[in-house]
């Protein structure tokens, strides 16, 4: 099999039948992909899509994802959450998850029955990185008796000790629910210092939490936004709640990426900028013509693992299939299905209205 990066075939030639598979997709993405370069991604795209009917496979991709992926093979897009309802809902007997290793493994662990695959087995996150279910198992040892919210992007043995899920689209409604069910005003939400502060800032909940951050957005600071104002007067500033707080309290409005997306649909701003990972942007922007996209963002270098290229190759040999012990997927479903399950009124808001309670537990317990 080819290594990562190297083309499946030596270059895929740009030849007449897939210019008639492909021509009504470039519409999509001429905004943000230049004619001359449309060649190099129709060969590949024509592919997938070919080979996502011979394998009854879909593929979801996550807002984050380069716009050829996102709008051109993807057949659901969204944020964590809806990635997530989705995958528990296909009847499709192949999921290709364009995103990171952790959306794979929740897919997996709602679909144990179909093959998950993920194109590159390396496409990681810094927070599922930084906890691991042994830890989770000592916080719960100090703090008896306190129920764990763990955000979805963690792996698997960190979802088997947790009682419910949350993404950033729910996180304070998940924090209120879950002490309203235990009768508790405390609870261990791991692994995000900064979610978490973000959440304590919009509930009189106290939160114990990690000291993991997400790489993107922790370079953010609030000098940027302050910047970008002054270089922009009048830009709409849209952050996503895995940024430090100060960045938060200079932005107009923070929400999951599928937030920050609708923010943009409903409100139709002159001037904006999205204060998280690219590619959001061009796929932002693609929906919305008439709206101007500021450009200073953060690659997430997991994300961008992730290529036509190696969704490609992974529908051509069916790597790497993602595979999850039974008895640790079986508890890490539970926690997810109850977060999916939970009739929640409206998504996340992060406005920041209390003093927030937050302790940080700084290292491995
Ligand atoms: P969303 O759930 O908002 O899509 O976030 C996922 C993520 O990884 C953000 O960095
Ligand atoms: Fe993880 Fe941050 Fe990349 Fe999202 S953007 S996958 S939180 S490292």
């Amino acid at each position: 099999m080819p290594a990562f990066g190297e083309p499946v075939a030596k270059t895929l030639a740009f030849t007449d039948d897939v210019k008639a598979k492909t021509d009504h997709l470039y519409p999509r993405v001429a905004k943000v992909i230049p004619e001359v370069e449309w060649p190099l991604h129709a060969p590949y795209i024509a592919a997938i899509n070919d080979l996502k009917r011979e394998k009854n496979a879909v593929i979801l991709a996550h807002n984050y994802m380069t716009p050829e992926i996102f709008n051109c093979v993807g057949d659901f897009a969204g944020d964590s959450l809806q990635l997530a309802k989705e995958a528990a809902q296909t009847d499709a007997e192949v999921i290709v998850q364009a995103g990171v290793h952790f959306m794979a493994e929740t897919s997996k662990i709602l679909c144990p029955d179909k093959t998950v695959l993920i194109p590159d087995m390396s496409a990681g996150c810094s927070l599922a990185a930084s906890i691991s279910g042994a830890d989770v198992r000592l916080l719960k040892q100090k703090y008896p008796g306190t129920p764990v919210v763990t955000y979805v992007n963690t792996t698997a043995d960190v979802k088997a000790e947790t009682d419910i899920c949350c993404t950033s689209s729910n996180a304070v409604e998940v924090v209120e629910h879950i002490c309203e069910e235990w009768d508790t005003d405390q609870v261990i939400f791991i692994p995000d210092q900064y979610l978490a502060r973000n959440v304590a800032a919009m509930t009189k909940m106290k939160l114990i939490t990690w000291a993991g951050a997400c790489e993107v957005h922790e370079r953010f600071t609030a000098q940027d936004i302050r910047e970008l104002r002054e270089g922009t007067p009048g830009v709409i500033v849209l952050a996503h709640p895995e940024c430090p707080p100060d960045v938060l309290a200079e932005a107009d409005f923070a929400g999951s990426t599928s937030g920050m997306s609708n923010y943009v649909k409903k409100n139709q701003p002159n001037n904006v900028v999205l204060i998280t990972e690219c590619s959001m942007s061009d796929n932002v922007a693609l929906e919305n013509p008439n709206v101007n996209f500021v450009r200073p963002c953060n690659l997430c270098p997991h994300m961008k693992r992730i290529t036509l290229n190696g969704i490609l190759r992974s529908l051509q040999t069916m790597e790497h299939k993602v595979e999850i012990a039974p008895e640790i997927a079986d508890k890490a479903r539970q926690a997810i299905q109850l977060m999916i399950d939970l009739p929640l009124q409206r998504q996340s808001m992060y406005t920041h209205q209390y003093a927030p309670e937050v302790m940080v537990v700084e290292a491995r317990v």
